[in-house]
């Protein structure tokens, strides 16, 4: 059994804020397969991007381990670390904020080589207009700066500038959101396209169900810093079980990109819990038309959907349904893994 590319295990990260203590992620376990996308998905405040940031190591876990082809990366030392590093890369939300506006495109995309000292130059150029080719931008483009470029064009600047060092891991942060919604499309097809060709595998976070429709193998929703259901692509956005996956499937897409937040909002009543004093038994308790005394008081385990079919279970156990649910496993619906 070949060990998964990446695992996250029992990760939980806590930031101190006035007034106490935010548990941002809370036990997140999962598992990446080598060439595999899995979506994060959830509304805003669920524990995304954290737990996106601590596999990169921008954040430290408060507990859990990540770990790379079987090796605990959690506290690796800075030297230790930097194969690692260029294994994992991260895209970001914002294409404007997240490039030096002083480097000009092509020292941008070479700047990673430089720092992990790969290649000589002449050879650091050519690896960098092979980027550019694959990400769909002419080779021009190396002479301009990012304040002279679209917001598409500069979120492949982005992406080139991750690929080039050609990581097993691509984390990408809502890679699309702040993009007109007339470039997003493309810039989710080359990320597929590129996925096929090169073979990373990708932590896809993103509060759009639609967007991970599209790309993704398989997603994992999120509610207040848990994963409350995961699975394969169509058994959680099709025929999602928790009530909380249903309410955002039940939330009627918006294409008007005015109106466009509202489509992360679930159709729950109610707001999310505050993240400073978070509900004892379920976090989506107060919320969810389901709950009874149990969920108020217990907090739900994930645990196997039962009806699901064995054989579609890949060998590492990935593309196992789960849910976190009371009610589901009082149904007889969920089973212990
Ligand atoms: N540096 C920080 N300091 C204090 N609290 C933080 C910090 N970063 C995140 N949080 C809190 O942790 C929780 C999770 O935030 P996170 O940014 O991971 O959510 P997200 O799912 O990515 O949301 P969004 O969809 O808005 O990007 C939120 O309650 C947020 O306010
Ligand atoms: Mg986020």
């Amino acid at each position: 059994m070949t060990s998964p590319l990446l695992e996250i295990d029992g990760l939980s990260v806590s930031f101190s804020v006035p007034g106490g203590t935010v548990n941002a992620v809370r036990d997140v376990n999962l598992e990446l397969a080598k060439g595999e996308i899995l979506g994060l998905v959830g509304e805003t405040g669920s524990g995304k991007t954290t737990v996106g940031k601590a596999v990169v190591r921008l954040l430290e876990p408060t507990a859990g381990r990540i770990l790379i082809d079987g090796v605990d990366i959690t506290h690796l030392s800075r030297r230790a670390m930097r194969p690692y590093r260029r294994q994992i890369q991260m895209v970001f939300q914002d294409p404007y904020s997240s490039l030096n506006p002083r480097m000009s495109v092509g020292q941008l995309i070479g700047h990673p080589l430089a720092i992990h000292g790969i290649a000589g130059r002449s050879e650091r150029r050519k690896l960098v207009e092979e980027v550019v080719d694959k990400v769909g931008l002419s080779r021009s483009v190396l002479e301009r700066y990012p304040g002279e470029m679209s917001g598409g064009q500069r979120q492949r600047v982005g992406l080139a500038r991750a690929l080039v060092l050609s990581p097993a891991l691509l984390v990408a942060d809502e890679p699309v959101s702040a993009l007109d919604v007339s470039v997003q499309a493309g810039i989710l097809n080359l990320l597929v396209d590129l996925q096929q060709e090169l073979g990373f595998s990708c932590l896809f976070i993103t509060h759009d169900l639609g967007v991970a429709e599209h790309l993704c193998d398989r997603v994992a929703v999120m509610y207040l810093g848990e994963i409350v259901e995961i699975g394969r692509r169509d058994t959680v956005l099709v025929d999602g079980s928790h009530p909380y996956t249903k309410s955002l499937l039940e939330a009627v897409p918006v294409p008007d990109p005015v109106l466009q937040r509202s489509r992360e909002r679930s159709t729950l009543p109610g707001d999310p819990p505050d993240p400073l004093s978070p509900p004892i038994g379920c976090a989506l308790s107060p919320r969810c038309p389901l709950a009874d005394s149990r969920c108020l008081e217990e907090h739900p385990a994930l645990m196997v959907m039962r009806s699901e079919d064995s054989s579609s279970n890949t060998s590492l156990g990935l593309g196992e349904h789960m849910v976190r649910c009371h009610r589901l496993q009082e149904a007889g619906l969920l089973v212990s893994k």
